[in-house]
C-alpha cells in the first residue's frame, strides 16, 4: 500500500507533487520518488526514506516540467530499496509509472516481456514495460485498456508518457481520484493528495481511466466510451501542523478528541441527521447486525456488541481478515464495517463477500468518499477530521461516539452529559500522573491490561498502541481469563494495569491475583488508584480509560525517542490482503 500522485497543468509539476507527498506519506514512508517530463525527457529521481528525509537531497520540487508523477511506497513485494522505489521505468524510457496495490499474475505478464530488462524485484515494474511493448502495437490508450483487462489483483497506476506530455490514470480494486482545477489536472490515491489546491474531485471507479493532456482530462470506460461524471465538493477536514506543545500529530490528535466529538455530535444533530436515522432503521429491521474491522476498529467493532446488544439488536463482530470464515450472513444480515480510512482491503473484501451473500451494507468510516463509503447502502462519516499519525486516536473515540449514539437512539443508556468537556478536564488534570507512569515503566519488556465487558475492547486497544507506538510487547485481556494461564507470566514488578469502573467488583478480584503475585498494579478507576477520574458510569470511562493509555502510549514512546507518527514497518492505510 503506497500513495500516487500526478499534475498536468502550468505549474511546475514537482512542486505540486512535492506538497502532495507531504499530505500522502501517511501511506508509507519506506521510499520516495518523482518523475517530471522535461525538454531532455524523463527526470527521475528517487530514494529511501519519507519524503521529509530525502527530499532536500533529491530536490525533489525543482524539476522543470509541468506533467509529472510521485510515489511513496509500503513495501509489500520486493525490499525497501532504491531500485524497488517508484517510478518505474519502461526501457526506452519513455514510460514512468507509479502503482498503489499488487499485480498477482505479474510473472505470467512478465513472460509475456521477453527481451525487457527489469532492474527491480517488484511486481510494479512489469507495467511499465508492458505498456513499452503493447503502445508499439497498438498505441498507449489501447495498451491501458489491454493491461487493464489482462492485470489480475489490485491496481491504481499513473502513468506517464514523456513523449506525449500526457498521463493515464486507471485503476481495479484500489483508489484514486482526480483533483480538477483551472486548466489543471491533478491524481492522487485520496483527495487529501491535492487538498491544497481544489476542492474538486473525481473519484474513477473499477475499470474506468482518465487521459490527462495540456490541464484537461477525459474519462473513459473499458471499452473506450467517453464517460461524464459529475465532479463533488469536497469539504476538507484536513489537519493543520503539530500542536506547539508537541512534535507529534499523535499528541496533537489526543489532545483534538473532544472538539472531534463535539464536531461528530452536531453534524449528528444536523447534516447527517438522516443518515442516522436510515441507519438506525436498518438496524433494527434485519434479524442479525455483524460489524467488522481491522486493528483499532475492529475494537470499535467489539465495543459496538455491547452498545447494541444492550438494545436487543442481535449483534456479533468478525474481524475483517478473516471474515469468510463466519458463517452467517444472509439476506437478514446488516454488516457495519468500520474504518477510519475506508479504504482497508480486508473491510472491502468482507464487503465484497456480504453483498454476494444479500446482506445490507451499514459503514461507519471518517475519511469522506472513501471505497467503503460509495460501496454500502448507508454510511455515516465520524467527522474526526484528517488523522495523520498512523496510530489510531481520535478516529477511535469517534466511532465509539457513533455506535453510542446508534445505540441510544434504539433505547440504550444514555452517555452522560458533556463527555468532551470531561476528556478536557481529564487530560489537563492526569498528564503529569500519565508522564510519571510513563517513565516508572517505559523499561519493562511486557505489560497487560485488564478489562471486563465493555472495557475489554478498551484493554485490547491500548495494547495494540503500547506495541505500535512504545514497541513493548503487551497484552490486553479479560481480566477473569488472566488465572488460565497469563498469570503465571506475572511476576515481581510486572505491570498490570487494570480499568475499573466504578461497581466493578469482579474485575478487582483479578486484581488481587496480581497483587498477591506482586505484579505492579497499576489501576485505572474513579474509585481507587493514583489518576483523578470523574465518575461518569460504564459508557463514559471507556472514553476516559481510552484517553489516558492513548497518553500513555505516547509518553513512552516519546521517552524512548521512538518514530511517534511513523512507527516502524506499519502504514496508516492497509490497502492489501
Ligand atoms: C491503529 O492504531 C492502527 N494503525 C491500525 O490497527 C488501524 O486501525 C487498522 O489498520 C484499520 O484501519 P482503518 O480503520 O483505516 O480500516
Amino acid at each position: 500500500m503506497c500513495g500516487i500522485t500526478s499534475y498536468c497543468g502550468d505549474r511546475k509539476a514537482s512542486e505540486v507533487i512535492e506538497v502532495s507527498l507531504k499530505r500522502l506519506d501517511y501511506r508509507g514512508y519506506d521510499s520516495v520518488g518523482v518523475a517530471v517530463s522535461s525538454e531532455s525527457g524523463l527526470d527521475v529521481r528517487k530514494g529511501i526514506g519519507g519524503i521529509d528525509e530525502i527530499d532536500e537531497e533529491l530536490g525533489l520540487g525543482n524539476m522543470e516540467g509541468g506533467v509529472g508523477i510521485g510515489h511513496t511506497r509500503w513495501a509489500t513485494h520486493g525490499k525497501v530499496s532504491e531500485e524497488n522505489a517508484h517510478p518505474h521505468i519502461s526501457c526506452d524510457g519513455r514510460f514512468a509509472i507509479v502503482h498503489n496495490g499488487i499485480i498477482e499474475n505479474w510473472d505470467n505478464l512478465k513472460e509475456e516481456l521477453d527481451g525487457c530488462s527489469f532492474r527491480s524485484g517488484t511486481d510494479s515494474e512489469v507495467i511499465a514495460h508492458y505498456i513499452e511493448r503493447k503502445a508499439r502495437e497498438s498505441g498507449v490508450e489501447d495498451a491501458v485498456r489491454e493491461f487493464m483487462a489482462e492485470a489480475e489483483g489490485s491496481f491504481a497506476v499513473v502513468l506517464l508518457d514523456s513523449e506525449k506530455d500526457m498521463l493515464f490514470a486507471f485503476k481495479k480494486g484500489s483508489p484514486l481520484a482526480l483533483g480538477i482545477g483551472e486548466e489543471e489536472v491533478f491524481v492522487g490515491s485520496d483527495a487529501y493528495a491535492f487538498c491544497t489546491y481544489t476542492d474538486k474531485a473525481i473519484f474513477l471507479c473499477d475499470h474506468e481511466y482518465a487521459v490527462l493532456k495540456n490541464g484537461e482530462y477525459v474519462l473513459r470506460d473499458a471499452e473506450g466510451r467517453t464517460l461524464e461524471r459529475k465532479i463533488k465538493r469536497i469539504n476538507y477536514d484536513y489537519t493543520q501542523d503539530v500542536d506547539s506543545r508537541s512534535d507529534h500529530y499523535m499528541y496533537k490528535e489526543i489532545m483534538e478528541i473532544p472538539e472531534a466529538i463535539e464536531r461528530l455530535d452536531g453534524s449528528l444533530k444536523l447534516e447527517q441527521k438522516h443518515r442516522l436515522e436510515e441507519f438506525q432503521n436498518k438496524l433494527k429491521n434485519k434479524d442479525r447486525v455483524v460489524l467488522t474491522g481491522s486493528g483499532t476498529s475492529y475494537h470499535a467493532a467489539l465495543l459496538g456488541i455491547y452498545f447494541l446488544q444492550e438494545v436487543g439488536v442481535e449483534a456479533h463482530a468478525t474481524v475483517a481478515s478473516e471474515f469468510k470464515n463466519y458463517g452467517r450472513i444472509d439476506e437478514n444480515t446488516v454488516l457495519v464495517p468500520i474504518s477510519q480510512s475506508g479504504e482497508t482491503k480486508d473491510v472491502l473484501e468482507a464487503i465484497d463477500y456480504c453483498r454476494k451473500m444479500g446482506a445490507e451494507i451499514a459503514s461507519i468510516t471518517n475519511v469522506p468518499h472513501s471505497t467503503v463509503e460509495r460501496k454500502s447502502d448507508a454510511n455515516i462519516r465520524i467527522r474526526a477530521g484528517q488523522e495523520i499519525c498512523v496510530a489510531a486516536t481520535k478516529t477511535f473515540t469517534n466511532q465509539l461516539y457513533l455506535l453510542m449514539k446508534l445505540a441510544e437512539g434504539l433505547g440504550g443508556t444514555k452517555l452522560g452529559k458533556n463527555i468532551s468537556d470531561t476528556i478536557r478536564r481529564l487530560l489537563d488534570s492526569n498528564e503529569e500522573k500519565i508522564k510519571d507512569l510513563a517513565v516508572e515503566i517505559e523499561g519493562k519488556k511486557d505489560i497487560y491490561i485488564i478489562g471486563k465487558g465493555e472495557t475489554y475492547p478498551v484493554a485490547m486497544e491500548i495494547a495494540l498502541k503500547l506495541k505500535e507506538i512504545s514497541y513493548i510487547h503487551a497484552e490486553g485481556m479479560m481480566g477473569g481469563e488472566l488465572k488460565h494461564g497469563t498469570l503465571a507470566l506475572v511476576e515481581e514488578g510486572t505491570p498490570v494495569i487494570s480499568l475499573i469502573p466504578n461497581g466493578s467488583s469482579e474485575i478487582v478480584s483479578n486484581v488481587r491475583e496480581v497483587e498477591a503475585r506482586k505484579g505492579n498494579t497499576i489501576k485505572i478507576s474513579p474509585s481507587c488508584g493514583r489518576f483523578n477520574i470523574p465518575e461518569t458510569g460504564t459508557k463514559g470511562f471507556v472514553f476516559l480509560s481510552t484517553v489516558l493509555g492513548f497518553l500513555l502510549t505516547y509518553w513512552i514512546a516519546s521517552n524512548k525517542g521512538l518514530p511517534i507518527d511513523k512507527p516502524r514497518n506499519l502504514a496508516k492505510c492497509v490497502t492489501t490482503k
